[in-house]
């Protein structure tokens, strides 16, 4: 049949957009300042990282977590993470421009504020480097 191809483009256009849609999307609304970042996370990080930056059951981490707090881990650290990678993580570099990441890294300091997490409420108010755990 000649007009095989009629349908095929649509076909193949609605095969990508199944596959796309395929990253774990977000389940939290955000401010519209950083609803660029929350969607450019879900794009790119949210497959390894989890819906909303939570993590999922992958060997990389959810960032909402005191661990990534600005205190314990800076804007740099993370810009740093996404273009260079590291043993277990791909770099970036190819997925997003410098100005997604400034967007992205603005995306996760709202969520880990958002959750409620500070840096001061730790147990014991232990100074000292507990590296158990
Ligand atoms: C293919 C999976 C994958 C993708 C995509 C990915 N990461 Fe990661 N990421 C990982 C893994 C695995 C680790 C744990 C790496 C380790 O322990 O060295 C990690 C670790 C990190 C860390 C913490 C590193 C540390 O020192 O603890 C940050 C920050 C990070 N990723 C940010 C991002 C951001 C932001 C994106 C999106 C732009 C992203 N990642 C995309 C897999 C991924």
């Amino acid at each position: 049949m000649k007009r095989f191809h009629v349908w095929v483009l649509p076909s193949i256009a609605a095969i990508l957009i199944f596959i796309s849609s395929c990253a774990p999307q977000p389940n939290k609304k955000v401010p519209a300042k950083f609803e660029a970042g929350q969607k450019y996370f879900h794009q790119v990080c949210s497959n390894c990282h989890g819906s909303d930056a939570l993590g999922k059951k992958t060997k990389a981490p959810g960032f909402i977590d005191k661990e990534f707090l600005p205190e314990a881990y800076s804007d740099d650290e993370i810009r740093q993470q996404i273009v260079d990678g590291s043993d277990k993580m791909p770099s970036q570099r190819n997925k997003v421009t410098d100005a997604e990441i400034v967007e992205i890294i603005k995306y996760l300091r709202y969520s880990q504020k958002a959750a409620g997490l500070s840096a001061s409420d730790d147990e014991e108010g232990e100074e000292t480097d507990s590296s158990a755990g």
